[in-house]
This record gives C-alpha cells, structure tokens and sequence, in this order.
C-alpha cells in the first residue's frame, strides 16, 4: 500500500515502481532523511502543531530505526519508492498512528532538497579532509626538494631550469583554490529548505528558523518555489569536483610522464604501479592513468546536471531525482581518486641525478646568458639574437653554453667576461629568480614555511 495511493484504484504496474524508485540509489542518504526528520519532528512538538508525547515518541523510534539500518537489520522496499517514504513506511509500521504524524507541514519535495544538502555538506566535508591530507603531502615532498633543480617546459620543450618544489607548490596552490572553492560552495549550500512545502510553503506555523539549528544550517530560505527547485547546490558540487579532477589528471599526466624511461625523473613504489600479463619487464603508472581517465566521468557527471536542470519548470520536477546518480558517482570517484593518489606521491622516488641532467641538457640557461649581456648594456632583442646564433652554434658542436670557452664566447660579444660561468649555471638561474612567485631556493622555503602555517601538514 502506497502512502499516496488514496486517489488511486489500480495498483502501480511494476515497471513503473522499477522505473520511478529511488531507493537503490537515495538510500545513502538515510541517516540525514531521520536526522532532518527528527528536527521537524522535534519542531512541531514544541509549537504545538502535533501533541508533545507524539513528537517524542517519532524521535525516539526514528533513532531506534537509525541503529537497526546501521547494524543491517533493516530491508529498503523497492514499492515505497525512496528513502523518505520507506522510513515513513516503517516508522509508521513500529507505532501506527503517532507516526503518521510526522509529515505534517512538509513534503517530500522540500525533504529531498533538504536531505541533499545535509548528505552533500557530510561529504563535502570528508573531501575537504582528504584534499587537506593531500596539500600536506605535496608540501612535504616539496620541502624535501627545494634544492632539487629540474628542468621547467613550456610547449612540453624544455624552457628554463626550475626545482622540484617549484613544480609541486604549483599544484598546491590548485588544491588550495580547490579548498577555497568548496568552502564558497558550503555557503550556498548551508541553507536549509525545510518549510516550502511541496511548493507554496505551509499553513502551520512552522519554525523553520529552530530546525535550522538544530541540523547546523547558516539561515533559511526566503522562496519556497525555489526551496524546492534549487539544485545550484548539486551543480556546483559538480563543478568543484570536476575542477579537482583537472587538476588532479594534469599531475597525472606529468607522473606518467616522468615514469617513462624516456624522462625517468620519477620512480613509482610497486605497491602503486602495475605489471603486464604479456611483458614481464612492465611497470606500469596504472594508478595516474585511472586518476586522469576518471576525470572524464566526473566532467560527464556536471553536464548531465546541467542538461537535467536546464528546461524545467518551476517548481519540483521528478527529472530531479536524476541528480543524485550523478552526483553521487562524481563524489565517489574523486573522494577514491585523491587518497591514492595521495599516496603514490608519497611514496613515489625521485632522481634528483636524472633531473639535473636533463635541465642540463636543452640550453635551459640560454634566457640567462641573454639576461647577462642586457645587465652589461645590450638591449634585449639583440642579446636574444646573439643568443639565438650561440645556440645554433652548440648545436653544431654538441656542446652547452656553458661548454664555450672564453674565446668563443668573445666571438658572440666582447661584453662577455669570466662571470659568465657564474651567471649561467643552473643553480644561478634558479636563484637569480627572487621576483615574487619565483623559483629561487629562498622563495619557495618562504612560500612553504607560510603555508605550513595554515595547513599544519
Ligand atoms: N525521490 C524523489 C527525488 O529524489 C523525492 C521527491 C519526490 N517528490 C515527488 N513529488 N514525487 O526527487
């Protein structure tokens, strides 16, 4: 027996109840369903909408059904649709009556909306943790590799030396745009809906303002149409994560780059990369691919919301149910990518030796020697072209700059003098770059000694 059904004189068919339920799917969500069920019932005991003995009664079973879903002794049913109506449906089977009290002055469209973001708000907080866990990470390895010279690419050419720590802080200024966004998005989001009704409000007197303490909600809100219409909350969830996953896929790709033999900047811990079932001498960067391909899914994930939400009416359109698959996928996907990858960083080794050599190796000093003849007078542009023809010539003679002799560099410009050994090596051309957000040694511990600070990592 439906809890709507007094209307109806036929039965559901049974492939509508398949394709209308919910359950499968928005059972996830019950320990927020009888969290926000409690504070409504709590609500309408104390300003007298039901009597005070039903409301504690609705409390303490709602609380007794919360234990026996979390030991695995309750069965969801498919026939009562979604999680709201089969607490309903059970509540009211252990005490009758009193438990038919409970929807008072509310439906399930301002429930849903309201279980959504309290669900949402749980979870977004745990990602926030992990990407937390993971800032603190990066800042240790970067910490580790201050001093760790690296050559930096451009068009994936190498352009000019950086370090280690200059790379990975990049990434934790992602991460930490990440964060930022979340704890935006949680503003929007941390507004409770409870009192729109099915669309238009309710006739009891409702205080709304008391149930949004109690389930930790900043405020109200001030339409019921867009109450129970609004799912800004779940799209730019969907957003934050999708961002996460750009950056996340971005690291990726360099990791498994720098896995190849051909960079060999990077070894992953066997505990994080895989084997070939055909070539017995593979190590594969399995854990970065999947990290970079699950990007896909979660970007898939905002379009589809965006697509659900882009033609509806006002106000409740079951087309709404259609958020939580994708949101929910999304959400899992990247709260199973960030710890693994996490920990692949964590344990991955670097070569320091393979990095010198290739930042080596590519004229990654050729900006500095044009810097050094522009700090002796030349304008820039010729220096840049002196530079051009020194380059060609190294080219030609298999050497590096900084392999010239004296002579051959007097042959370019007689501004040259023995400085310019000093002026050109790798390490000169990190530190001579003090500029703020530069990768002078003494920069980046600066930047990293500051964000310790705030991320106690
Ligand atoms: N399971 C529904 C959803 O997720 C709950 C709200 C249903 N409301 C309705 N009027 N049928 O959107």
């Amino acid at each position: 027996m439906k809890l709507w059904s007094g209307r109806f004189s036929k039965a559901t068919d049974e492939r509508v109840d398949d394709f209308n339920s919910s359950i499968r799917f928005d059972k996830r969500m019950y320990r927020q369903d009888i969290q926000g069920s409690i504070a409504h019932a709590k609500m309408l005991g104390r300003q007298g909408i039901i009597p005070e003995a039903d409301s504690e009664l609705i409390i303490k079973t709602l609380g007794e059904i919360l234990e026996d879903i979390e030991n695995g002794k309750v069965e969801f049913l498919i026939d009562a649709e979604d999680i709201h109506m089969n607490i309903e449906t059970i509540l009211i089977s252990r005490i009758g009556d009193t438990g038919k009290r409970l929807h008072t002055g509310r439906s399930r469209n301002d429930q849903v909306a309201l279980d959504t973001r309290m669900y949402l708000r749980d979870e977004g907080g745990e990602l926030d943790e992990m990407l937390k866990e993971l800032m603190g990470t990066v800042l240790r390895v970067a910490e580790a590799n201050i001093e760790t010279i690296m050559p930096g690419y451009t068009h994936l050419q190498k352009a000019q030396p950086i370090t280690l720590a200059h790379h990975f802080m990049a990434y934790f200024e992602m991460f930490k745009r990440d964060r930022e966004r979340l704890a935006d998005w949680r503003k929007r989001l941390n507004i409770m809906p409870l009192g729109s009704g099915a669309l238009a409000g309710t006739t009891y007197p409702l205080d709304r303002e008391f149930v949004a303490k109690e389930l930790g909600f900043d405020g109200v809100t001030k339409n019921s149409l867009d109450g129970v219409s609004d799912r800004d909350f779940v799209c730019e969830m969907a957003f934050v994560l999708s961002m996460i996953m750009v950056h996340l896929s971005r690291f990726s790709e360099e990791i498994i780059l720098w896995s190849s033999g051909e960079f060999g900047f990077v070894e992953l811990d066997d505990a994080f990369s895989t084997g070939s079932s055909i070539m017995p001498q593979k190590k594969n960067p399995d854990v970065a691919e999947l990290a970079r391909g699950k990007a896909g899914r979660v970007f898939g994930s905002l379009m589809g919301l965006l697509t659900v939400m882009k033609g509806l009416p006002l106000a409740y359109n079951k087309d709404m149910q259609e958020d939580k698959e994708q949101i929910f996928d999304a959400l899992d996907t990247v709260k199973m990518c960030v710890p693994v990858f996490c920990k692949m960083i964590d344990t991955m080794k670097i070569r320091k030796d393979r990095m010198l050599k290739d930042a080596k190796e590519g004229f990654t000093n050729a900006t500095d020697v044009a810097d050094y003849l522009v700090k002796k007078g030349l304008p820039f542009r010729d220096a840049h072209g002196v530079v051009g023809r020194m380059v060609a010539y190294c080219l030609d003679g298999g050497k590096a700059i900084e392999e010239l002799t004296m002579e051959e560099f007097k042959t370019f410009s007689d501004l040259f003098g023995e400085d310019i050994y000093g002026a050109i090596s790798l390490e000169s051309c990190v530190n001579l770059r003090t500029v703020t957000g530069g990768p002078a040694f003494e920069n980046v511990r600066g930047v990293i000694n500051e964000y310790k600070k705030y991320y106690n990592a």
